[in-house]
């Protein structure tokens, strides 16, 4: 049977990216196993971050996993923070990963890019170490994640590798699941950038309006050709809508370029924020009936008291495995 593991860090307003690139896609894996979705809050600390927004973006992910669909009976949501095993996998995981690949890191290149070098948090450097024990906690085999994680989830099989290749078998190999279409939602204001919680303009917050939602995406940036048609290259915004488009409707990319053959991109664009009003609407009503309802709590506690379980044993596992007493 296959393990299923994922999370989302509450680091900001999810976005309509993290909805087609993760949330959307993780309520049909708990049909294929067991399911192990949480929300990455010790991760969230590796920014700076203000209390109140980490604790309001916590139960906000919670109450979107709900709203996406995730069954509390067939998946486990909790949160990082209230499963201590995680932190202490950490701790010993991170004699197992090297300095030289954890400088290689994208993410970690992106992030320290923008801070004074003197203040880069031990953190944010280990932050893949962290992620990795996150995995091999749950025997995890399947990780759906959107394409930047997808060299996490590899340096986390070099780990496995290495730590079986010196203690026997003791970690289970995870394998990235990625969205094929959906993968990664750009900008609506610079098509050139990954939409990404930081850019009120470009950005499609779940938590809009609807109507700001439908303003934001008629006013999106694209080309002058008035062709709708998928050509990353060099129509970066009509190939971000037709994206947006075709993973919401479940269709190809190629279906969706059919059906606007000849449409200006008026047209185009009132029927891709039709498409995403029609999804994020009953979403956002769910969500917000979740939230009010306490059930969130109940939800995290039951998640968490299974998380621990399992995520103790694969703890002692390796306690015994490399001569802890
Ligand atoms: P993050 O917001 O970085 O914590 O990401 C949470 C999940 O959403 C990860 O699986 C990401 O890969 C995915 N994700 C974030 N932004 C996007 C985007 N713009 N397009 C597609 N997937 C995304
Ligand atoms: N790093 C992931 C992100 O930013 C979140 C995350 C933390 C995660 N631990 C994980 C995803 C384990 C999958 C598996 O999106």
């Amino acid at each position: 049977m296959e393990r299923i593991l994922s999370g989302i860090k509450p680091t900001g307003q999810l976005t309509l990216g993290n909805y087609i690139g993760a949330l959307k896609n993780f309520k049909a894996f708990q049909e294929q196993g067991e399911c192990f979705i949480f929300i990455a809050d010790l991760h969230a600390l590796t920014l700076p971050i203000e209390p109140e927004t980490l604790r309001t973006n916590s139960r906000d992910i919670a109450a979107f996993y709900l709203a996406a669909g995730l069954d509390p009976n067939k998946c486990n949501i909790f949160l990082q923070s209230h499963v201590s095993a995680h932190a202490e996998l950490n701790a010993i995981m991170q004699n197992y990963l090297y300095m030289g690949e954890l400088s290689r890191m994208t993410q970690f290149k992106d992030k320290s890019q923008k801070l004074n070098k003197e203040k880069i948090g031990l953190g944010l450097f280990a932050y893949p170490v962290l992620m990795a024990s996150d995995i091999v906690l749950y025997d995890a085999t399947i990780v759906p994640v959107g394409d930047d994680q997808i060299q996490h989830v590899e340096l986390t099989r070099d780990l496995v590798k290495r730590f079986n290749n010196r203690y026997g078998d003791i970690l289970i190999m995870p394998k990235a699941v990625v969205t094929k279409v959906g993968a990664r939602i750009m900008s609506l204001s610079d098509p050139t950038k990954k939409m990404s919680k930081s850019d009120p303009k470009g950005d499609i917050f779940l938590k809009d309006d609807i109507n700001v939602m439908r303003k934001k995406i008629m006013s999106a940036v694209t080309d002058s050709e008035a062709i709708v048609k998928f050509d990353r290259e060099n129509k970066p915004g009509i190939s971000n809508l037709l994206t947006i488009y075709a993973s919401l409707k479940g269709i190809s990319i190629e279906d969706a370029e059919k059906e606007f053959e000849g449409a200006n991109y008026g047209t185009f664009k009132r029927a891709v924020a039709d498409a995403v009003i029609a999804e994020i609407e009953p979403f956002q009503k769910r969500y917000f009936e979740y939230l009010n309802s306490g059930y969130v709590d109940e939800v995290l506690e039951k998640g968490a008291k299974r998380a621990r379980e399992i995520s103790n044993a694969t703890l002692k596992r390796v306690h015994d495995a490399v001569g802890l007493l």
